[in-house]
């Protein structure tokens, strides 16, 4: 274990008035403890998703995983996105013929059929993690049958990641943007990206100034966004003028937006706080999904809404199609998870599938499009403590 990050994560738990549960103790460190630093323990003996962390964590240098692992200022909104979902009880259903439940994962986004309601994130700089960065999560997303969005900071070129797709076109990928004032470059990023297959833009606006990094700061790792960008829903709509792709909205954080977003007829947005990194005490993304709830459940028949944020188990995803989210991003555990290339971002593919139709069983759901809130208990009472 290294050392500063030890006694940072100790310190915490022994200060929190409630523990952070960044690693919760499932017994992985009385297992696997022995694996020395900076290398890997057997990929079969990852049970979950945070236990990609923890390898992470052992395997990374400090600037590596901390460039991951960071977020903004004192880091609240980083913990309560990973918090929250344990704070809303679900409600099982008992003696429903679940049986068939692994067969109701697919789904459509954009149109677009995937395996599972689940996408990967885009993360910049999957290089740190592993020397064929990108490609590993292209592949992976490609042989699972679930869509991934590469981002614009990517360690590797448009033309390496689109070369890591079959060349038959048979993947569907979206690309995720960050626009500047200079609308030459995003021409050229627009018309590049769908020469080379993608099917739609996912753009950022939820970093509008720099982000607040004091974690990544201190090994020079924060953020790249240094400016105060000019971006409205003005901008927009130049932006829709300059490609015939959709161009997807992320980084939502009111049902304000979400309903100015329906009135311009922007055909999907993702509900997110950017993982916590960008603006401390901003909302989880499950905050928000019950923003918009109990304003009005039909806006999420009026405009698709993914969301991403904290997901690191089957019924985290699942308190998020309660509510109505289409379809939900998961970040931090892929990067994680590529430390051990294609066939560890595989394994953490298979383990979320796995996670959402066990537990939805148990929540006796029998279609996983059937799922509503009836399942949660979102009101107050709901609350652990
Ligand atoms: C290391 C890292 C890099 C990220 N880079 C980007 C990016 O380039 N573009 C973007 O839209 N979001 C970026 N994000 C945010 C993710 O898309 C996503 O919103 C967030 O990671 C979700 O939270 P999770 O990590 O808890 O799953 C990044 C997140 C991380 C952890
Ligand atoms: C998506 O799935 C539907 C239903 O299974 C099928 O009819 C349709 O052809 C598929 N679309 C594509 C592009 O594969
Ligand atoms: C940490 O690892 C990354 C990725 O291998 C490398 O680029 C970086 O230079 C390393 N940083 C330090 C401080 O060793
Ligand atoms: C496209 O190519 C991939 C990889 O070679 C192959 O597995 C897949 O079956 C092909 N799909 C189609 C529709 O031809
Ligand atoms: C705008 O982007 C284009 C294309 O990338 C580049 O050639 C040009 O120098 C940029 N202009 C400015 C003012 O940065
Ligand atoms: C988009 O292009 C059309 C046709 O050229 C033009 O009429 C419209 O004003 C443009 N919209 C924006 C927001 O630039």
């Amino acid at each position: 274990m290294r050392p500063s990050l030890a006694v940072l994560s100790l310190a915490s738990v022994a200060l929190a008035t409630r523990p952070f549960l960044n690693e919760p103790d499932t017994g992985i460190d009385a297992v696997l403890g022995g694996t020395p630093d900076g290398s890997l323990p057997d990929l079969e003996a990852i049970q979950g998703l945070p236990d990609f962390d923890w390898a992470a964590r052992r395997y990374l240098n400090d600037s590596s995983y901390t460039y991951y692992r960071n977020g903004a200022a004192g880091e609240w909104s980083y913990r309560n996105n990973l918090e929250v979902y344990g704070r809303y009880r679900l409600r099982p259903r008992v003696l429903v013929d679940i049986t068939n439940v692994e067969s109701t994962l697919p789904t459509t986004i954009l149109g677009h059929n995937f395996s599972a309601p689940f996408y990967i994130s885009p993360c910049a700089s999957a290089g740190l993690a592993h020397p064929e960065a990108e490609a590993n999560l292209v592949k992976a997303a490609y042989e699972e049958g679930i869509l991934y969005i590469p981002s614009h900071y990517a360690t590797l070129s448009l033309d390496e990641i689109a070369a890591a797709k079959p060349a038959n076109g048979s993947q569907v990928i979206f690309q995720q943007v960050y626009l500047t004032s200079n609308d030459t470059a995003t021409q050229e990023v627009f018309d590049q990206a769908k020469s080379l297959g993608s099917k739609a833009f996912v753009w950022t606006i939820d970093g509008p100034a720099g982000g607040n990094r004091h974690r990544a700061n201190r090994y020079g790792v924060g953020s790249r966004n240094t400016n105060y960008a000019l971006w409205t829903w003005a901008y927009y709509n130049q932006l829709r003028n300059m490609t015939d792709l959709p161009i997807v909205i992320k980084g939502i954080q009111t049902v304000e937006d979400v309903k100015v977003a329906i009135e311009q007829k922007v055909p999907a947005i993702i509900l997110s706080n950017h993982g916590g990194r960008q603006l401390d005490s901003s909302p989880s993304p499950l905050e928000v999904a019950l923003e918009i709830y109990q304003e009005d459940p039909d806006l999420f028949n009026q405009i698709e809404i993914f969301a991403d944020g904290g997901v690191r188990y089957g019924v985290d995803a699942l308190k998020l199609l309660a509510l109505g989210v289409k379809a939900i991003g998961v970040g931090r555990p892929f990067m994680f998870a590529n430390a051990f290339g294609v066939d560890g971002v595989k394994h953490a593919i298979q383990l979320l599938k796995h996670e959402i139709a066990i537990d939805a069983g148990n929540l006796g759901v029998a279609d996983l499009k059937e799922i509503d809130a009836s399942y949660v208990k979102w009101n107050n009472n709901g609350w652990f403590s």
